[in-house]
């Protein structure tokens, strides 16, 4: 069943009967990331310390299944992440898979190593949109953050390309505390590239990410200025570029619905087929996440224990259980809470109301006395893999 029964059938007469449980969702979106292998070495990584061999990837035909299974399960949006997606060399056939399927499919890029004749193959083969990140507007900083030089003049090409191709694009920037005051030139990029959507979102402190927080987390004064600029250019520029910010956790008072709540809104599959709420899920400890090679997506969204743990309010313990949010912010994010605390089930230490809420600020004094310089992921060559770079920590 998707969710416990509300009652069991023995209940006492005396009592009044419990509130009957909403009815189960389909997820909206499904996040695909078909590979781990990437060309970048962006110090904001959320990608696990782990990395997965290429040799474990799901094939073609496996994630066609799956596209097939999400279809069916009520998912309209396909996101094809990494990693960088571009590394599988049969990324066509994957994109053709998820058409076929009925799924609106967005390509989530670093658009380093797509030609205008593999980008036309991807728009025959049924892509719907692109999503191109870049690290900085400049070129010097781009490519020292990305840890790729050429890198940015290589995404300016291909953001041309996916214009000329004539599919809509979004730009998508990480921002931090290297790049943050750069906002306003990055809005301009995104204006001169034709996006019709600008994507902001502050780094979360997942995976390789939480190694570089003292480099990343920026001070509050400087995230005003930026927050001010996007206001004043969402305000000039409506209804030519929209503008989305993720907000940052650490200078908080209350957390966001990360992922828009647990096993709510988006189901994850990491490049060996393991079924994830969450894109940082695989490192919380004491999971077992099921794999799509075994089970069908709809048992995994309806029945299985990783996606029922922190689904709904059931499971939240106190000030969220009797807190008037819990069914806004769904208790914010449980990958942050076990990173911050060591326990998934606390309440995430962004909201003011945590007992742990100190830590961030713990963190920000320790940002401010950072040097600022990152720790990039080790690359080497992985036997039989397809692109020049797989990534391991
Ligand atoms: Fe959200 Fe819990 Fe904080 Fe309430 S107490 S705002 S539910 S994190
Ligand atoms: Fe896992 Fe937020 S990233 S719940």
């Amino acid at each position: 069943p998707a969710q416990p029964l509300a009652q069991p059938l023995a209940q006492p007469l005396a009592q009044p009967p419990p509130a009957a449980l909403p009815p189960l969702e389909p997820p909206l979106g499904l996040l695909a990331e078909l590979t781990h292998r990437c060309p970048l070495r962006c110090p904001y990584c959320s990608n696990p310390l782990e990395l997965e061999q290429a040799a474990r990837e799901l094939s073609a035909a496996e994630w066609g299944r799956v596209f097939e299974e999400a279809a069916a399960l009520g998912v309209l949006q396909l996101h094809l992440s990494g990693g960088e997606p571009a590394a599988r060399r049969d990324l066509e056939a994957i994109v053709a898979h998820a058409s076929r399927a009925g799924l609106y499919t967005n390509l989530i890029t670093a658009g380093v190593s797509i030609d205008a004749a593999r980008l036309a193959a991807l728009a025959a083969a049924g892509l719907d949109h692109v999503q191109l990140s870049i690290q900085a507007p400049d070129a010097a900083t781009s490519d020292r953050i990305g840890g790729m030089p050429g890198g940015h003049a290589r995404k300016l090409a291909f953001a041309r390309m996916v214009r000329e191709a004539g599919l809509p694009l979004t730009v998508n920037a990480v921002l931090h505390r290297q790049n943050l005051d750069a906002v306003p030139e990055m809005i301009a990029l995104a204006l001169e590239l034709g996006a019709g959507r600008l994507e902001l979102a502050h780094v979360q402190y997942h995976g390789w990410a939480y190694r570089n927080r003292a480099a990343l987390l920026p001070e509050r004064g400087r995230l005003e200025a930026a927050n001010a600029a996007i206001a004043a250019a969402r305000a000039a520029l409506r209804g030519r570029l929209a503008i989305d910010e993720v907000a940052p956790d650490y200078h908080a008072r209350r957390p966001k619905a990360c992922m828009g709540g647990w096993g709510r809104a988006v189901m994850v599959v990491s490049p060996s087929g393991a079924a994830l709420p969450c894109h940082a899920a695989a490192e919380l400890p004491g999971f077992t996440f099921p794999n799509v090679r075994d089970a069908t997506l709809r048992d995994i969204w309806e029945g299985s224990d990783a996606f029922n743990r922190f689904r709904g309010t059931g499971w939240m313990p106190e000030p969220c259980r009797g807190c008037d949010r819990r069914e806004r912010d769904w208790g914010g994010c449980r990958c942050q809470a076990f990173a911050l605390t060591g326990d998934a089930a606390a309440t995430d230490p962004a909201c003011a109301l945590s007992p742990h809420h100190g830590l961030l600020e713990a963190a920000l004094a320790e940002a401010a006395a950072s040097d600022g310089a990152f720790h990039y992921r080790e690359m080497r060559r992985q036997p039989g893999a397809t692109t020049p770079l797989s990534a391991s920590s």
